[in-house]
């Protein structure tokens, strides 16, 4: 059981949808429901994570929203600063657009984009040193689960990142335990499951720096209104990330309210 209490954050990843007519009925259709039934902020922090061509005119939608949302970038470069670098988005030009967050070690990143441990490293290096809060994805294949290596693959991923970290930089890690087996399909890891998983995960931050047991770990995997309020209620659950369920309004804020609610 976690120590402090640890203010919850969901967060929507949009991935690479929607098309703009429909982010933009999205955006008006959650500013709706909000402003019908506030979620205090401090009872649970809300982002979303748009296309990078589209944070900074969601970030402008969302301007006259009764509370605020974190913009949260989906990726960023492994090269710091500006220059010549065709096709890259730093963690310094994301500041300058007022983004405050970023993804970073995503599934779909590391398997399909060849995003390396090594690559992460550089990646999260940049976010920190550039002052972004970073949402770092962990997770295990079904394989991995089933040969019975999902704790060692997660805790070795929560390592991974422990010497690019500095100290005092840990309070700007939120860590999501994605179950690959889990994005997208339906599944979910149950929350008994997913409790364990994040009391590993807590006690292997807590090892590494003070600030584990206040940090937050979100769990995400086919999070829906469904099987928020359960997962809401394990102690070592801050949070979800959201992908599919974050596309329909009414379902993300019922999420959101879940754990706004249940914390
Ligand atoms: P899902 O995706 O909710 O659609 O399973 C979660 C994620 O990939 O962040």
């Amino acid at each position: 059981m976690s120590g402090p209490a640890i203010t919850p954050w969901v967060v929507g990843n949009w991935k690479m949808n929607p098309m703009r007519a429909d982010a933009k009925q999205l955006v008006q259709e959650l500013k709706q429901l909000l402003l019908n039934q506030n979620i205090e902020e401090s009872k649970c922090h809300i982002g979303v994570s748009p296309v990078a061509l589209e944070l900074q005119s969601i970030q402008a939608q969302f301007s006259d929203c009764s509370r605020s949302i974190s913009m949260v970038a989906q990726d960023l470069s492994r090269v710091a600063g500006t220059g010549a670098y065709t096709g890259e988005i730093s963690a310094e030009l994301l500041k300058d657009s007022a983004v405050e967050c970023v993804l970073v070690g995503h599934s779909e990143r590391r398997e399909v984009f060849g995003d390396t441990p090594a690559v992460l490293n550089e990646k999260i290096k940049n976010a920190l040193n550039a002052g972004l809060t970073v949402i770092y994805c962990v997770g295990e294949s079904l394989e991995q689960r089933e040969s019975g290596q999902a704790e060692h693959t997660v805790l070795q991923q929560i390592c991974d990142i422990a010497s690019v970290v500095q100290p005092e930089q840990w309070n700007k890690i939120i860590v999501a335990y994605e179950p690959i087996w889990a994005i997208g399909t339906g599944k979910t890891a149950s929350p008994e499951d997913a409790q364990a998983m994040h009391a590993k995960i807590r006690e292997g931050l807590s090892q590494i720096s003070p600030a584990g047991q206040g940090m937050a770990i979100l769990y995400g995997g086919s999070v829906k209104p469904e099987n928020a309020v359960e997962l809401a209620a394990c102690p070592d659950i801050n949070g979800a990330l959201v992908g599919g369920a974050s596309l329909n309004a009414e379902s993300f804020y019922k999420i959101a309210q879940a754990f706004a609610n249940t914390k």
